[in-house]
């Protein structure tokens, strides 16, 4: 296990019918803005109570945050932010709404300049203030609840950032609110949380047993609690393990002290900002086809994965691990995720396109060893078609 600082401060406010302590959270005198998406919070009723939660506070709405979101956008709510002297930032929603309030708590103590919060990838964004947030969550699938990242789509590419300024000071996790989930969502939220822990997990051999063990037992806890919230409404104890599972999947805990390997999210990153494909589905795709090109590279690690994540015991090292890849391949597409490019019509053409931008990206050199390069990302997708 390597040296390593681990740090979180966001206090998590867990179960059913949570929402009415939101004013014990916020401070009684703050101006809140609270950010959404498409309407699914309004549609739905969630906004209401929210409302009528925070009393006498001051509250602005600011709605329209779309999946992926935009830079323009999130610039209109930080013109309301600046205008208004808000004080404190509400995020109701998913990823998208999450992050895009993570991005606006940034850009609204800078005058100008507001892309340059977008250009340090994953080095911490320098600056030194920024406004307090809060979530309460509508899709368990990202973690932003929980961490420090956000992902802005700015001239049609994403661009990933980080600063433990956006930890949110609470977030609420309340099963309830995403019972109105569309069951592919909630597909896209079991792959998304599995493929997290993946990209921590399935690296090289690092003697960090904690580490490893808290994401078997994620892995194994969305296996089994995935489905079952996909397939019922009516299972919240399932509905709650998968919540807190997405979120400890990326709240740094899993990843301390040991290498991680993104390439999976770096590559699916670049097929929604080209194709528009929903995150979780770009990951479920490209990461079979990487643990096949990758298998000599990630042996071992994917021996202990086949071993204790999907409990195959018989046959050669290679077949367990054909055996583990194959496995995780079908349990994306038992959620109704098509692991194939061809469902989306990309070929050869798109497929090099997408090379090309990710040179331009400068994502060249990507996995914990640094060593996959976009020959081989062109070989992974070649064999996602
Ligand atoms: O906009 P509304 O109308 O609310 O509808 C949303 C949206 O269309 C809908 N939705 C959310 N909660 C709902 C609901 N519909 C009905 N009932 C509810 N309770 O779901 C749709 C998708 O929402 P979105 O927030 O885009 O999804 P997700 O949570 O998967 O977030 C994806 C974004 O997060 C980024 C992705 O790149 C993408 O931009 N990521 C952020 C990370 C982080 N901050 O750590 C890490 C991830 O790897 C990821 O990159
Ligand atoms: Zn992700």
């Amino acid at each position: 296990m390597q040296n390593f600082d681990y740090y979180n401060p966001t206090k998590i406010v867990f179960g059913q019918n949570r929402l009415n302590e939101l004013d014990n959270l916020i401070p009684q005198n703050a101006k809140v803005l609270v950010l959404f998406g498409g309407g699914s919070v309004k549609r739905f009723g969630t906004l209401a109570k929210i409302k009528s939660s925070l009393g006498k506070r001051e509250v602005l709405e600011f709605g329209g945050i779309e999946p992926n979101p935009q830079f323009e956008t999130l610039l209109k709510a930080v013109e309301l932010v600046r205008a208004e002297k808000v004080d404190f930032l509400l995020a109701v929603g998913g990823g998208s709404v999450m992050d895009g309030t993570k991005f606006v708590a940034l850009a609204a103590k800078q005058a100008s300049e507001h892309e340059k919060i977008l250009f340090n990838g994953f080095e911490p964004v320098p600056v030194s203030e920024a406004l307090p947030l809060g979530c309460i969550v509508t899709l368990p699938a990202t973690g932003s609840e929980m961490n420090t990242f956000g992902v802005i789509t700015y001239n049609k590419q994403k661009y990933p950032f980080t600063t433990p300024l956006v930890f949110p000071k609470f977030s609420v996790l309340d099963p309830d609110l995403t019972l109105t989930l569309p069951k592919e969502q909630i597909a896209n939220g079991i792959a998304d949380a599995f493929i997290h822990v993946i990209e921590q997990y399935l690296t090289q051999v690092e003697n960090a047993k904690v580490q490893d063990r808290f994401s078997e037992g994620l892995l194994k806890t969305l296996i089994e609690d995935g489905p079952v919230t996909y397939a019922d409404n009516d299972n919240i104890e399932a509905r709650k393990n998968f919540m807190w599972s997405a979120t400890s999947a990326l709240n740094g805990l899993i990843g301390a002290g040991v290498m991680q390997d993104w390439s999976t999210h770096m590559i699916g990153h670049e097929m929604t900002a080209m194709f528009g494909i929903a995150h979780g589905r770009t990951l479920a795709i490209i990461l079979p086809s990487l643990l096949r090109e990758r298998k000599a590279h990630k042996k071992d690690k994917l021996l202990q994965f086949a071993e204790r994540v999907w409990d195959i015991s018989e046959g050669s090292d290679e077949e367990k691990i054909n055996g583990a890849i194959d496995k995780t391949e079908t349990f994306f597409n038992s959620l109704g995720i098509v692991t194939k490019l061809s469902h989306y019509n990309i070929g050869d053409e798109e497929i090099n396109t997408l090379v090309a931008n990710m040179k331009k990206m400068g994502l060249t050199h990507l996995s914990e060893t640094g060593d996959l390069t976009l020959d081989i990302v062109h070989k992974i997708l070649m064999s996602a078609k």
